[in-house]
C-alpha cells in the first residue's frame, strides 16, 4: 500500500511486503527510543491523540511516538469531557480537528467508528481500537515481536504455531492478528475460549480458506503443548451488559510457572497485549511468571513504540529524513 497520507483502520489493508517495510522502518527507530540519538524530523507537526475509552499504553504509547520523532501531542481524554457528550457527530468532530492537527489517532468504543471519523478527515487518522472490531497498531507490534523472539529461537513467522486465549469473541487485538497472520504460510493457530466468546465464524473461516490450521478448543492445558507463542488476553469487562456477566467468564484460563512448566515447551514465548488482569478471580498470567525470560509482555509494549513511530514516519513521508535531523542526546541516558 501506498503509506504517505494513507489512514490505517484495519490491518486488511496490508499486504506481505508491507509489513516487511513497516518492521524495516520499526528496526531504524531504536537508537530513538532508546535515546541514543534524538531527531526533530516532526518538530512543528502536532498529533490529535482522541481516546474516547480507557488506555495507558496506547494513548501514551502514540503520544510518546510521535514526541520521539520530534512532534507536539494534543489530547482529548473520554467520552464525557469531549463536544460529542453534546451531540456532536463524529462528522463535524473530525472536520475540526483535523483542521488543528497533522495527524490523528482514534479509540472509540464503536465498532467502523474510526473509518467513518476518517472519511470527515483531512489528516490521516490511526485507529487506536473501534470496540471490539480491529487494533491495527496493537497486532503490528504483537506480529514485530513475535518475529523478533522467534529470531532469537532461530526461526521465521512462516510455520508459527500460536494459541490466543480468553476472550476471542470481544478481543480486538487477536481479531487484528488473526488477519495479519494470513499473510503468512504454514501458520497453525490454537483458539481457547469458553464457547460463548469463542472467535467470529467470519475469522475463522478466512484463517482457514487461506490456508491456516485452526483448531477451537475450552481446554488451555492441551493447546499450549505444542506452540512457540501463548498469546492470553483479559475478559473485555467493557464489552458485557454487567460486570456479573463477565464474571462468569473471568479466571477460566489461567497461566502461571506451574502450567507452563508441565505443558509449555521450553522457550515458548508468553505474551499478552496488556493490561493482564491481575485481580485474584482473573489472573490470567500470574505474576509468579515475571522471572521467566520467556514471558515477552514488557518488550511487546517496548516494541510498540517502534512500531508507532515507523507509523508515523511513514504516513506522513519523512522515513528518509529521520537520520538527517538527528543529533547526540546530551542528556545522561539511563538506559
Ligand atoms: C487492548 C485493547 O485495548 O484492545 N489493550 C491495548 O491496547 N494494549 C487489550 C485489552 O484492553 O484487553
Amino acid at each position: 500500500m501506498k503509506f504517505e497520507g494513507a489512514s490505517i483502520l484495519s490491518v486488511s489493508q496490508f499486504e506481505r511486503a508491507d509489513i516487511d517495510t513497516i518492521f524495516h522502518v520499526a528496526n531504524h527507530m531504536e537508537p530513538y527510543a532508546q535515546r541514543q540519538k534524538r531527531t526533530r524530523v516532526l518538530e512543528g507537526a502536532i498529533l490529535g491523540n482522541m481516546f474516547f475509552e480507557a488506555s495507558t499504553r496506547t494513548r501514551i504509547s502514540f503520544g510518546s511516538a510521535f514526541n520521539l520523532l520530534g512532534g507536539d501531542v494534543r489530547e482529548t481524554v473520554g467520552f464525557e469531557s469531549s463536544a460529542l457528550a453534546k451531540g456532536e457527530s463524529l462528522h463535524d468532530t473530525a472536520r475540526v480537528l483535523s483542521g488543528f492537527s497533522d495527524i490523528i489517532c482514534m479509540r472509540h468504543p464503536e465498532p467502523d467508528s474510526v473509518a467513518d471519523f476518517a472519511k470527515s478527515s483531512r489528516v490521516p487518522v490511526i485507529n487506536g481500537g473501534d470496540g471490539s472490531n480491529e487494533h491495527p497498531s496493537q497486532a503490528l507490534l504483537d506480529l514485530y515481536t513475535i518475529e523478533k523472539e522467534l529470531k532469537g529461537l532461530g526461526r521465521k513467522i512462516d510455520g508459527l504455531r500460536i494459541a490466543m486465549i480468553g476472550d476471542l469473541r470481544h478481543g480486538r487485538t487477536v481479531h487484528s492478528l488473526s488477519k495479519l497472520l494470513m499473510l503468512f504460510n504454514n501458520i497453525s493457530v490454537q483458539l481457547v475460549s469458553p464457547k460463548d466468546l469463542a472467535m467470529p465464524k467470519n475469522i475463522v473461516e478466512d484463517m482457514r480458506s487461506k490456508g491456516l490450521s485452526v483448531i477451537e478448543s475450552e481446554k488451555i492445558e492441551s493447546s499450549i503443548s505444542h506452540v512457540d507463542i501463548v498469546y492470553s488476553t483479559r475478559i473485555q469487562e467493557e464489552r458485557f451488559t454487567s460486570k456479573d456477566e463477565a464474571d462468569l467468564y473471568r479466571g477460566k484460563f489461567r497461566l502461571n510457572q506451574a502450567i507452563y512448566t508441565a505443558h509449555c515447551e521450553p522457550n515458548t514465548v508468553i505474551m499478552h497485549p496488556l493490561p493482564r488482569d491481575s485481580r485474584e478471580e482473573a489472573n490470567e498470567l500470574d505474576i509468579d511468571l515475571d522471572g521467566n525470560p520467556s514471558l515477552a509482555i514488557f518488550r511487546q509494549t517496548d516494541n510498540g513504540l517502534l512500531v508507532r513511530m515507523a507509523l508515523f514516519a511513514m504516513t506522513l513521508d519523512v522515513v528518509h529524513l529521520v537520520e538527517k535531523n538527528s543529533s547526540d542526546v546530551p542528556w545522561h541516558n539511563l538506559r
